[in-house]
């Protein structure tokens, strides 16, 4: 079983890679958050993987939560890796994922770092076609080798944890103006952020236009996959290109 979280494709691409390779089950933790669907069941020799992306430097908040929700019937300390899409450089997150599934009481076998293109474009911006092609040619060649030592069961790194087990969810009120994210003129209120938002903290405010209220994750879908480019994070992405994985369909 192969739970995976993704706002801009990376991780659903390496996630349903390892899938095509293990015949494993894949579980969207975005849509489990969503649906609020915490049971399952794992078979005896199943492997369990978690393929998330960094945020900074550890676990997002969103796969935090998740966990602590989790039932997962049929643990008998099976193998259990993680992947971590990130942009440039990992940190603690083998660590903290190790330490939070400790939590539950499942026994982490470490993990396996995956650089693909940076989708926190507050402070970068997205690699040129080419640039972005390369890679993700890249990416598949590293992935290779995961999936190699994923079917073999070897062990990945784990590390010490960090202060800071996940990344922490922002409490995000439009109405005190707490969110920097907003969206701008060119919003046609079409819905699709609400529809996506794995933490469900955009709602429909006047004339249907999204406003953020509630526990944010900032996994930035809402932003990257608005089709009118009119989410915005403060001032900081108005001239930004915008990124979604091209080698996979999003859901
Ligand atoms: C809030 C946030 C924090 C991030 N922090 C890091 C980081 O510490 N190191 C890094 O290399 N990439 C970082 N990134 C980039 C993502 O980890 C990377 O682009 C990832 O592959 C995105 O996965 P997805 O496409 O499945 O959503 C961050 C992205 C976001 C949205």
């Amino acid at each position: 079983m192969i739970f995976y979280f993704t706002a801009t494709g990376n991780s659903q691409y390496a996630a349903e890679k390892i899938a095509a390779a293990t015949n494993d089950r894949l579980v969207s933790i975005g849509a489990s958050l969503r649906e609020g669907q915490y049971d399952f069941d794992l078979g005896g020799d199943e492997r369990l993987g978690f393929v998330i992306p960094t945020f900074a430097w550890t676990v997002p908040g969103a796969v935090a939560r998740f966990l602590e929700k989790l039932n997962l019937a049929g643990f008998t300390d099976q193998y259990v890796y993680g992947v971590f899409t990130c942009g440039e450089s990992t940190g603690g997150e083998a660590g903290a994922l190790g330490a939070l599934l400790k939590e539950k009481g499942i026994r982490f076998s470490g993990g396996f770092d995956l650089v693909m293109p940076d989708n926190f474009i507050v402070w970068s911006d997205v690699p040129s076609p080419q640039r972005l092609e390369a890679m993700l040619d890249n990416a598949d060649r590293q992935l290779e080798q995961i999936i190699s030592a994923v079917k073999a069961k070897k062990p990945g790194a784990v590390g010490a944890p960090p202060k800071d087990l996940f990344m922490p969810m922002q409490e995000v009120s439009t109405s005190k103006n707490t969110s920097k994210l907003h969206a701008d003129e060119k919003c046609t209120a079409c819905g699709l952020c609400i529809e996506i938002c794995p933490m469900r903290c955009i709602q429909a405010g006047a004339g249907g236009k999204p406003v953020w209220e509630g526990a944010c994750t900032l996994c930035l879908a809402c932003l990257h996959r608005c089709p009118e480019r009119a989410v915005q994070h403060g001032n900081d992405t108005q001239k930004k290109g915008r990124y979604v994985n091209p080698r996979v369909t999003l859901a």
